[in-house]
């Protein structure tokens, strides 16, 4: 049985899915944790309808809202879950009981917001999380993770533990800039995770391909590590009215110049790609006396 989720007052019982695929017979659960320097570049939008997309390609989706201190992925969705990603920290609740079928057909794992004790979370217990997460990934294909803007101690753990890494940025030289920063950090500290990019926002594919550019050009001169291109985001004012109503815009305006954007990104994501392709191993000693983002711009600690 999963979570209780209430909607304008109400709650009914949400039962999740029965595995109807066996773990043999499907490819390997795909982790994604979607990350930025800078905060309110959209990464919790960006999850929310990313997951909407993915499951309209046929993905069987997780999202898991790791922004643990300020959780808000279920705002969005204008659900009011009765558990959270805590109770499953104070061992309250299993995975199984905090998870959410949304409406749209992605499940998701609730946080909690307001919670200094989650913000804070030891070591210790972000594996605990960890587990937990891994222990109902079976039959998904792709669990994307929601994180706290910088480097952030469980945002440092959740991206380490991730396969791979979406780095959201805006067109804004301060979110470009944070954004490079924080995969200088992460890569610092331990993460391999592929790299890709997404910028939000854009005014147009020139305005993106160019914040890009930038980032790329960075990332391989100080990092050796080209970060690949996912996709832009236009900056859309159907996103914000969809926030303001509480509803993922690829539900409400599912023709809105954001929605296609995003199902671009959807697709990209799940096409074959080359593992390997673009990393390079990371020697934080190397090329530190000549990286110009050290001593300017740093990701939020
Ligand atoms: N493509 C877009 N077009 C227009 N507005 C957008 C777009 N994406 C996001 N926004 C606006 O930016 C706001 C912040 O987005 P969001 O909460 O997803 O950012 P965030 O990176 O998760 O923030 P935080 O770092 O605080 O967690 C949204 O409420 C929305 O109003
Ligand atoms: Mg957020």
């Amino acid at each position: 049985m999963g979570n209780r989720v209430g909607k304008s007052g109400s709650f009914s019982v949400v039962r999740t899915d029965a595995r109807e695929t066996p773990r043999s017979a499907r490819p390997r659960t795909r982790t994604v944790a979607v990350v930025s320097g800078k905060g309110g570049v959209g990464k919790t939008t960006l999850v929310a309808n990313l997951g909407i997309a993915l499951h309209r390609e046929g993905c069987k989706v997780l999202v898991v809202d790791g922004d643990l201190g300020m959780a808000n992925v279920d705002v969005l969705f204008g659900l009011i879950p009765k558990w959270t990603l805590h109770n499953l920290v104070l061992g309250e609740r299993t995975a199984e009981e905090i998870l959410i079928r949304t409406t749209d057909g992605i499940h998701l794992m609730p946080g909690a917001s307001g919670v200094e004790e989650m913000a804070n979370l030891d070591e210790i217990r972000c594996e605990r999380l960890l587990r937990s997460i891994a222990a109902v990934e079976d039959g998904m294909d792709l669990i994307l993770i929601d994180t706290a803007p910088g480097i952030h101690r469980a945002t440092t753990h959740l991206a380490r533990a991730a396969d791979e890494i979406v780095i959201v940025t805006t067109p804004e030289p301060t979110s470009w800039a944070d954004a490079y920063a924080t995969l200088r950090a992460l890569r610092k500290r331990g993460t391999s995770a592929k790299p890709w990019l997404v910028v939000n926002q854009a005014r147009d594919a020139y305005e993106a391909r160019a914040t890009m550019a930038r980032i790329r050009e960075t990332s391989l001169r100080f990092l050796s590590v080209t970060p690949r291109f996912l996709g832009y985001v236009l900056e859309d004012p159907a996103v914000v009215t969809a926030v303001r109503r509480q509803e993922p815009f690829m539900r409400l305006y599912p023709n809105c110049p954001a929605a296609s954007c995003v199902e671009a990104l959807a697709q990209r994501l799940i096409a074959p790609t080359d593992p390997e392709e673009g990393i390079a191993p990371f020697d934080p000693d190397e090329r530190e006396d000549r990286d110009p983002f050290v001593s300017g711009h740093r990701a939020r600690a």
